[in-house]
């Protein structure tokens, strides 16, 4: 090893951090701790059956294209698809020149940042909000600014007030992120109107908004909401999709839409970071959908999640304490729910005193820019058995009343390292 590996680093690479989640995720790897810590999707709604039938079908007729190397715009027959399926589903009609295939949406994040972002750009994000894109945007350096989120999602006023701001500086955001459906963490969904406004804010300010939308397919309940990139249709918005949730995440597959000469600065960017996305796994998902299946799983997928949602709602509210201050959100769709606990209380005490108590969560500061959201936390409900989710929420509000008590008592709270 070379003597002072630290200082051979780059700036970008010294100033990379590691994730808060995924180092609280190792504590909650035990196997008596149940979880509602991670963001996976429940392995039972896997179609494993029909993915072995059909990769042995790919293989067989298509074996010389799937294993080849392939363009870095991606698999046309996959594009084709996700072109019907954007029809279908938002009634937006793309050219295969508005796609790029990625390996997932978080490589899509990565090559956003990686086109538009120069160290100290401001870049607005919610608070709180997805931390695999802070991460990414983190990476490249970006001046992430938070904006608060409500009911209905980002809070408009507040997002004018740091527009205008950062206009009277002479600077302009690179984009604004968003996850406007069931967001990750909040489960949040931002409401028509604020899309609107959002959209003609974007104008006015000429910023690009990053549409993230991994969950809109998982609806549960109430009305689907029109997508940013379908209401503007004027190439105001990118957005990055993904199959990691709504059919599996083991292939690593997803897509971002915009407006071609991003979509082309896109492919640059990906030729240095990977050649392409694998000709192998674009071509089973592509057959996938070819064969009318991802509806199929889709729908599986929400029954299970609809269910395991209503269990994890009953269960707060039958075992939660009836604290001034404790509330959490109904999410219509999505893998979260999001928990604000009294204003006194800190998360990250909570969270060791629930890992003695063998029951996990997300503490919420972690998907806060500005460190802020001391009092909140990330509830997933895909993961977890129905058994898990009703047991743990009971040993979480034990958690949250014993806590509660503690504190009133003025007695010494015991944080663990
Ligand atoms: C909002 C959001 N964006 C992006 C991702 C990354 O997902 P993937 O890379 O599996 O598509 C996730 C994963 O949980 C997410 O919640």
């Amino acid at each position: 090893m070379i003597s002072d590996l630290q200082q051979v680093f780059s700036a970008n690479a010294k100033s990379m951090q590691k994730s808060v989640i995924r180092e609280l995720l190792k504590l909650t790897r035990r196997p008596e701790v149940i979880s509602f810590a991670g963001g996976l999707p429940d392995p039972a709604a896997f179609p494993v059956d029909q993915v072995a039938e059909i990769t042995a079908d790919v293989l067989r007729r298509d074996g010389a294209l799937a294993l080849q190397y392939s363009p870095t715009e991606g698999d046309p027959r996959l594009k084709e698809e996700l072109i019907a399926h954007h029809e279908r589903e938002d009634g937006i009609h793309l050219s295969p020149e508005n796609i790029l295939i990625t390996v997932a949406s978080q490589q899509g994040l990565d090559l956003v940042s990686k086109i538009f972002i120069d160290p100290g750009d401001p870049v607005i994000v919610g608070l709180p909000s997805y931390v695999g894109g802070l991460g990414a945007f983190r990476n490249y350096g970006a001046d992430m600014i938070g904006v608060s989120l409500d009911d209905s999602g980002m809070r408009m006023d507040l997002l004018e007030r740091e527009l205008e701001r950062l206009r009277e500086r002479g600077k302009k955001p690179k984009f604004i992120y968003v996850v406007p459906d069931f967001q990750n963490p909040a489960g949040i969904t931002m409401s028509e109107e604020r899309r609107l406004r959002l959209i003609s804010l974007a104008r006015r300010y000429d910023v690009l908004i990053l549409e993230d939308s991994p969950y809109k397919e998982l609806r549960y309940e109430g009305e689907p909401q029109t997508s940013l990139f379908a209401l503007d249709g004027a190439g105001q918005v990118i957005g990055l999709h993904t199959f990691s949730k709504i059919l599996f995440p083991g292939m690593r597959l997803g897509w971002a839409i915009a407006d071609e000469a991003i979509i082309q600065k896109l492919v640059i960017a990906k030729q240095s970071t990977d050649l392409c996305t694998p000709a192998f796994t674009q071509a089973i998902v592509a057959e996938f959908a070819s064969r009318g299946l991802l509806n199929e799983v889709i729908e599986n997928v929400k029954s299970i999640y609809r269910e395991k949602r209503e269990l994890m709602l009953a269960a707060l509210d039958e075992h939660m304490p009836d604290l001034p201050g404790l509330s959490w959100t109904r999410p219509e769709g999505g893998l979260f729910l999001w928990v604000r606990l009294p204003e006194h209380m800190d998360a990250d005490e909570l969270f060791y005193e629930a890992i003695e108590q063998n029951v996990a969560f997300v503490i919420g500061a972690a998907f806060h820019c500005d460190g802020s959201g001391t009092n909140t936390m990330r509830l997933n409900f895909s993961f977890p058995t129905k058994d898990d989710i009703v047991e743990g929420v009971k040993r979480l509000a034990r958690v949250i009343a014993e806590h509660d008590a503690k504190l009133k008592e003025g007695a010494d709270v015991v944080i663990s390292p």
